[in-house]
């Protein structure tokens, strides 16, 4: 796979979007996904992107809406001024990458990371299970494999809480960079992990843990004096509240979900608000720098949603969303919870389908910023964990990062 030449130029100014010019036909889906992870990689810095592709506008344009990027903020052309060739992107070193996982996530991450053998050394892949089709070499169910040698970049996309940030620990202490999509090993173990990164020199990215493919990390980033955060966050209850808006009853939605791989075999994560938990634990401590663990953020399980509940609510021109909120108050303390929410059907959370995410943040002013886009799936999340490991790559070979642009990031879908 190749996502054809780059060159980047702008980008720096407010004004000025960033050009990324992509040459050759793009063929392929694996191209049109490399030239999506490089986009992305800008977009999620709040910069606007206009993308070059010659032989490949509409086949580009038509990829980035199927991955819910927002055409405020990226546009794609046949032609554009020209762009200016001493800024293509040097051969950069090689680093070695331990990729731990390769479920729904790591399979995408797995493919971006090899269509650039010039730029990544893989180590064998961490699964589980080494089927037949998985060749020795290629996979290893031996941690030890994985690790060895020494890798510059650590991904962990395994799942679970403690185990995985057992091993992000001893590689942040080994100053090795490490990227992850895991909202609960980050939510649960954030003290000890950013601990052991200040003690042994390593660097934890994890975009992708809160909101997939939405860039809401680095927006909260970029916010000032935030007040509020309120989110649809998990895909998982969103689509099956909205099959029981069609009138399915709770076991019946939950089957479906799971039948659609939307739902894991113990659903309780998702359906009770441990995931959403995790994730409003991580926005509290990114947006306001205060700990509070997942488990006292008071949850409402879907469980006690009914039928008759859905009726009510759709009866009086309502949806329900499970929402996941935090209010932070000037003398310091917090309200946070995960609850069921009855919303008229115009309000900006009841927008969200399927697996979609959406957040609203509010200052002390009342300026309310709104962050949509797909909050799981293959790749609008392999590409949010791509741009931490381009990230990563960047902090390794000693070059500049893109300055991220002052305006909050507004998105639609
Ligand atoms: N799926 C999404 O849309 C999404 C979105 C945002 C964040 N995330 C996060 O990304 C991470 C990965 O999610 P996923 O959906 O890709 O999970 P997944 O499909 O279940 O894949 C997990 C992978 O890790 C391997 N694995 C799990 N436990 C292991 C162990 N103890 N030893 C060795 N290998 C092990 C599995 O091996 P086998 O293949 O052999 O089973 C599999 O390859 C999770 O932390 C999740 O919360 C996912």
């Amino acid at each position: 796979m190749s996502a054809g030449k780059v060159d980047a130029t702008g980008g720096g100014e407010a004004a000025l979007p960033r050009l990324l010019r992509f040459d050759g036909p793009l063929e392929q889906e694996q191209d049109l996904l490399g030239a999506a992870s490089v986009i992305y990689d800008c977009w999620r810095r709040g910069e606007r992107v206009l993308a070059v592709a010659p032989d490949a506008s509409t086949r580009l344009t038509d990829c980035l809406d199927r991955l819910g990027f927002s055409r405020e903020s990226v546009s794609v052309v046949a032609e554009a001024p020209t762009a200016n060739p001493d800024r293509a992107d040097a051969e950069p070193r090689r680093l070695r990458v331990a990729l731990l996982g390769c479920g729904a996530v790591g399979g995408g991450v797995l493919e971006l990371l090899r269509a650039r053998p010039d730029q990544f050394e893989l180590a064998p892949v961490l699964v589980r299970n080494l089927a037949a089709s998985r060749g020795p070499g290629l996979f290893t169910a031996t941690v030890e494999e994985a690790l060895a040698p020494r890798p510059d970049i650590l991904i962990e996309l395994m799942g679970g809480a403690d185990g995985p940030a057992d091993l992000m620990r001893s590689a942040l202490l080994d100053g090795i960079q490490v990227v992850t999509a895991n909202k609960a090993a980050v939510a649960r173990h954030w003290d000890s992990l950013h601990a052991c990164a200040s003690r042994g020199g390593g660097e934890l990215r994890y975009s992708a843990a809160v909101g997939g493919g939405v860039p809401i990390i680095e927006t909260v980033r970029r916010c000032r004096n935030l007040a509020k955060i309120e989110g649809v966050m998990n895909g998982t209850c969103n689509f099956i509240l909205g099959l029981m808006g069609k009138g399915r009853g709770f076991d019946s939605a939950l089957a479906k979900a799971q039948a659609m791989g939307f739902a894991e075999a113990d659903p309780s994560g998702d359906v009770d608000g441990h995931d959403a938990a995790d994730k409003l634990a991580i926005l509290i401590r990114e947006a306001f720098g205060i700990a509070l663990a997942p488990d006292r953020i008071a949850r409402q399980s879907l469980r006690e949603i009914t039928p008759a509940t859905i009726a009510a609510a759709a009866a009086r021109g309502e949806v329900l969303k499970q929402v996941a909120s935090c209010r932070h108050y000037g003398n310091g303390s917090l309200d946070a919870s995960v609850q069921i929410v009855a919303l008229p059907a115009e309000h900006p959370l009841a927008a969200p389908q399927r697996e979609e995410n959406c957040f609203l943040l509010t200052d002390g002013a009342g300026t309310v910023t709104r962050v949509f886009g797909k909050g799981a799936g293959r790749w609008p999340t392999a590409l949010a964990v791509f741009a931490d490991v381009m990230d990563a790559q960047r902090a390794l070979l000693g070059r500049a990062e893109p300055r991220a642009a002052t305006d909050p990031l507004r998105l639609t879908a």
